[in-house]
């Protein structure tokens, strides 16, 4: 666990939810913390809450992600700023539940943008100087979308990007273990944040039996833990998470596909 002590992190998706949490978590750690998204008064609120808690320091920097330039330009400002991350955590994502067939070219755009190919240009643009450095720690937030079928409509493509992301994970060790760098891909289950109202689900995170949810809280510790410990995909304890995954294995696809399908259009 001493690895992140008086290292510098990068956090997206810091605003709310899981990155939030992540943030609360690492900041035990006297860190260096950049925090980006695009709502400045919840990440100031997050800087005033570890400042005045911890002696980790918050930088903020608000960049939307679904713009193709930010990437970059997150890269710059910690160049600029002298800045090297040893932890960089890809946390920004969000789901949507139209149809995919008649889904907005440009909201399809943003949303390519912020799940993925963000992901894959801030791992690209900062993995190259942890390969130098010969140090460096990556978290991806994924999810159990990524290894369950996940339905046939948005959230069974939300759940393909994330199983790229895992195959993403299990291609970045096996090219830059031997670099020191190590990627763990997280996969949480339903957990309680701002994504269901994002996605434009109508239930409610109350009407769901507590058995199949996880705080952002739980969701952070176990997510920073296994990466740091080691892991390379992490599926959360708890939430019920585990015992999908083990029943999903005697389920065929199909069925799987069909099941997971009814359970979105029943929570639209
Ligand atoms: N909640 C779940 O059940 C669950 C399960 C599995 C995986 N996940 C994954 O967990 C990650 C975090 O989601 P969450 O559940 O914590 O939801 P959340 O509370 O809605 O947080 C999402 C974060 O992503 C940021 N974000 C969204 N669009 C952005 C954009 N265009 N540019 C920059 N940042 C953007 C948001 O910041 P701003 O809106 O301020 O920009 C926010 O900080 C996502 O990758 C999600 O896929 C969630």
């Amino acid at each position: 666990m001493t690895y992140l002590y008086n290292k510098t992190a990068l956090v997206t998706g810091a605003s709310s939810g899981i990155g939030y949490e992540i943030v609360k978590y690492i900041s035990q750690f006297d860190m260096r913390i950049i925090v980006s998204a695009r709502r400045e008064e919840n990440l100031k609120k997050l800087k005033d809450e570890i400042e005045s808690n911890s002696k980790s320091t918050v930088l903020i920097l608000i960049k939307d992600l679904s713009d193709p330039k930010s990437p970059q330009e997150i890269y710059n400002y910690c160049k600029e700023k002298n800045l090297s991350i040893d932890f960089l955590v890809n946390n920004a994502g969000y789901g949507f539940t139209e149809d995919f067939d008649t889904y907005d070219l440009e909201k399809l755009d943003d949303f390519l943008n912020v799940l993925m190919n963000s992901l894959v240009k801030l791992t690209r643009l900062f993995i190259q100087d942890m390969k130098v450095r010969k140090s460096g720690k990556i978290l991806q937030v994924s999810s159990i979308a990524g290894i369950i079928p996940s339905g046939s409509g948005a959230i069974g493509i939300y759940g393909n990007i994330k199983n790229f992301v895992n195959e993403f994970t299990i291609t970045l060790n096996s090219t830059y273990k031997k670099h020191n760098v190590h990627t763990c891909a997280l996969c949480p289950g339903f957990t309680e944040t701002g994504f269901n109202k994002r996605a434009g689900f109508k239930m409610q995170y109350s009407d769901v039996p507590s058995l199949f949810l996880m705080s952002g809280k739980d969701v952070a510790k176990q997510g920073v833990d296994a990466c740091l410990n080691g892991k390379e995909i992490f599926v959360v304890r708890g939430g019920f998470n585990r015992t999908m995954i083990f029943i999903s294995k005697f389920i065929p696809n199909k069925i799987l596909r069909f099941l997971f399908g009814k359970a979105v259009d029943f929570g639209k």
